[in-house]
């Protein structure tokens, strides 16, 4: 990340695709665009068919045009590389560049991302594409970065084609050496598995039943280096063409498929697409939580909200309306969380396509409307906070997020199903109804800069990422690791010293069993004598301390009466936790209450009804998230904020 970087004013805009449109539109897109304070269009995205039209035929003139229409205006652009959805005539010349999902179906053309990430011909179209956008445009005034291809992984994160199944051989050829070292891996001496070469090596297609697992997880992991690979043939050209102009490109919040750390690397700055469903109670949590990973992904520099509907999305089941104010207020809560610019999709609602139904700044009732006058004031506010881009924020709390745990725990065959992304929600949910800051780290940290390190389910990790996080609590600092940590190495197997490896003995226990209790009723539950009863789930877990302090047992099961909470003090004063099991949210708050000290009752209270208070450089945000207005007083000022609306204020901690 050594590029330019992003200077103020904080962005402000939104996708745009002129091409929808006849010419005439522009000039009224481009002034009601000014009107809203709108700094910086996404241009491009998904032009590819109108910049080809045929094979090698370019049509730039449109563009050329809209160009210098924003330039004028004084609007810039984010100019996508236009690889997203490749043109019908391409597919049709070469359907070696459709995807195959594992149970051998092909992906045709009509919607978008029809491209295996292997496919060799998709990646020369694809990069031809992007010496020409950077060659034509490199120079150009109004370009401020460019967004390569759109959502790498949203509909197609894994295709079990042809060319994926060489390449994934290849994949592990490389990280393997040897056919005896991949054997060895993944354990093929189970189940009459062993190769002869890596010839006989096939995707985990559709099987008579469980898969190998190391070779389901490889997959994963190749499945996400392909795409990556993808996106850096595309960025080596840019560079090449133009190194002066940042590159991104959108990722989607906490999202499965793809390893975010090893992709953030690649980026100049990371951008994000968020949509938090106005229906879902959680959606103000979720989101916080996307912005705070985003902050994390690119450690700490600030990032672009790429993408966020300016009110109903169209691909739910129901497409509730964002209630008035809280497009804003979710804008201003990215900014708060580190976001240097807030863009949405799209800007002018398409009349035609797959999208009529979704959202736009300016919407197909027009410019009259509170959509488009919201709009306006948020460009206002954006405008008026633009001295906020930059500044940095500091946790003192990190949560560990690991892409291969989440693939193993979505796997077959494991003691349990365990929704990942639910359990780090948990915990980070926890931390921020006590108004802290989280950052999300990566195994092997770095932890220092943290008084509190949580590990929830860390499955799949290396001896030495396990002695790390002993270290965390060997230096002083409060360690607490849950259920489901340290349990396989890299390869899938087993950690030979037992479960938890070389951090057992940091926790001061020994894990026998697991037992898991569904998340059906009976719920279980624990009690200790400082904790108090905690409601938990799903899990139970057979333990015996060895050195640790006991902190709660189990209260049902077979298991009644034995430790479900551990807790070992270290020489340095700090605190290894270990829980057994599967916290409800409240029970993880009453916790942190005992490990980390009572939380602040005022920020819990505002949190209670619905208000989050975030403070970033000389701004303070209080966005009151609920659905009635707000009033009392924070810091002894007097306030009345309508529902999902935000107040900012000074920031008297600045
Ligand atoms: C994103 C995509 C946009 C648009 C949007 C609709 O996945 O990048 O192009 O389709 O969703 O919500």
């Amino acid at each position: 990340m050594s590029r330019r970087p992003l200077a103020p004013p904080l962005w402000f805009g939104g996708d745009y695709n002129p091409e929808q449109w006849p010419s005439d539109v522009w000039q009224e897109d481009i002034d009601l665009m000014v009107r809203a304070g709108v700094t910086m269009a996404t241009v491009g995205v998904f032009s590819w068919a109108a910049l080809e039209p045929s094979d090698g035929r370019f049509d730039f003139e449109w563009l050329d045009d809209v160009l210098e229409r924003l330039e004028a205006a004084g609007i810039g652009v984010d100019l996508a590389t236009g690889t997203a959805s490749p043109p019908p005539w391409l597919t049709h010349e070469h359907p070696d560049v459709l995807p195959v999902t594992r149970d051998g179906v092909t992906l045709g053309s009509g919607s978008r991302q029809q491209y295996s990430p292997s496919s060799s011909t998709y990646r020369r179209y694809a990069t031809r594409l992007t010496r020409a956008m950077a060659e034509r445009y490199g120079t150009h005034g109004a370009l401020r970065a460019w967004h390569v291809n759109n959502e790498y992984g949203c509909h197609v994160s894994r295709s079990y084609d042809r060319e994926s199944a060489a390449a994934f051989r290849n994949w592990l050829r490389e990280r393997y050496g040897s056919i005896d070292g991949l054997n060895d891996a993944w354990g093929t001496a189970f189940w009459s598995q062993r190769y002869g070469s890596f010839d006989e090596i096939e995707p985990p297609r559709a099987a008579p039943t469980t898969l190998n697992p190391t070779q389901v997880l490889d997959f994963d992991r190749f499945s996400s280096d392909a795409l990556l690979e993808l996106f850096r043939s595309e960025a080596a050209i840019l560079r090449e063409v133009t190194p002066d102009v940042p590159i991104t490109t959108n990722f989607m919040g906490l999202f499965g498929p793809l390893d975010y750390w090893r992709w953030a690397r690649e980026l100049d700055f990371v951008s994000d697409d968020s949509y938090p469903d106005p229906a879902d109670p959680d959606a103000p949590l979720t989101a916080a939580l996307s912005r705070d990973l985003m902050r994390s992904l690119g450690h700490g520099k600030p990032w672009v909200l790429m993408e966020q509907a300016p009110s109903a999305v169209n691909w739910r089941g129901s497409n509730r309306p964002k209630p008035p104010g809280w497009n804003r207020s979710l804008a201003l809560q990215a900014v708060a969380r580190g976001a240097d610019g807030v863009m949405h999709f799209q800007w002018r609602q398409s009349r035609k396509g797959a999208e009529k139904f979704h959202s736009a700044l300016l919407p197909h009732a027009g410019a009259n409307t509170r959509v488009y006058e919201e709009a306006a004031e948020l460009g206002h506010d954006l405008r008026r906070l633009g001295d906020i881009a930059g500044t940095k924020i500091h946790a003192r709390t990190a949560i560990v997020l690991d892409w291969d745990s989440w693939w193993t725990l979505q796997q077959e065959a494991m003691p349990a199903n365990l929704d990942y992304a639910a359990l780090l929600t948990d915990w980070y949910q926890a931390f921020w109804r006590r108004g802290e800051r989280v950052d999300f780290v990566p195994t092997d940290g770095p932890f220092d800069a943290y008084d509190t390190v949580v590990v929830p389910a860390l499955v799949t990790v290396t001896d030495e990422d396990l002695s790390r996080l002993a270290a965390v609590a060997e230096d002083g600092k409060t360690l607490i690791v849950t259920f489901q940590t340290g349990v396989l190495d890299p390869t899938l197997g087993v950690h030979r010293d037992g479960y938890l490896g070389p951090l057992a003995k940091h926790l001061g226990i020994r894990l026998l069993e697991f037992a898991p209790t569904g998340n059906s009723s009976p719920k279980t539950s624990v009690t200790g004598t400082v904790l108090g009863h905690l409601d938990a789930t799903n899990w139970q877990e057979h333990l015996e301390l060895a050195g640790a302090v006991l902190e709660a047992t189990f209260d049902d099961g077979w298991l009644a009466g034995s430790p479900a909470v551990t807790r070992r003090e270290t020489a340095s004063g700090g605190d290894a936790w270990y829980i057994a099991t599967q916290l409800t949210r409240d029970s993880i708050a009453r916790l942190l209450d005992t490990a980390l000290g009572a939380a602040d009752p005022t920020v819990v209270r505002l949190h209670d009804a619905g208000i989050e208070l975030i403070d970033r450089g000389r701004f303070r945000f209080i966005i009151n998230h609920s659905a009635s207005t707000w009033a009392g007083k924070v810091d002894d000022i007097e306030l009345m904020i309508p529902a999902w609306s935000t107040q900012i204020l000074e920031n008297p901690t600045h």
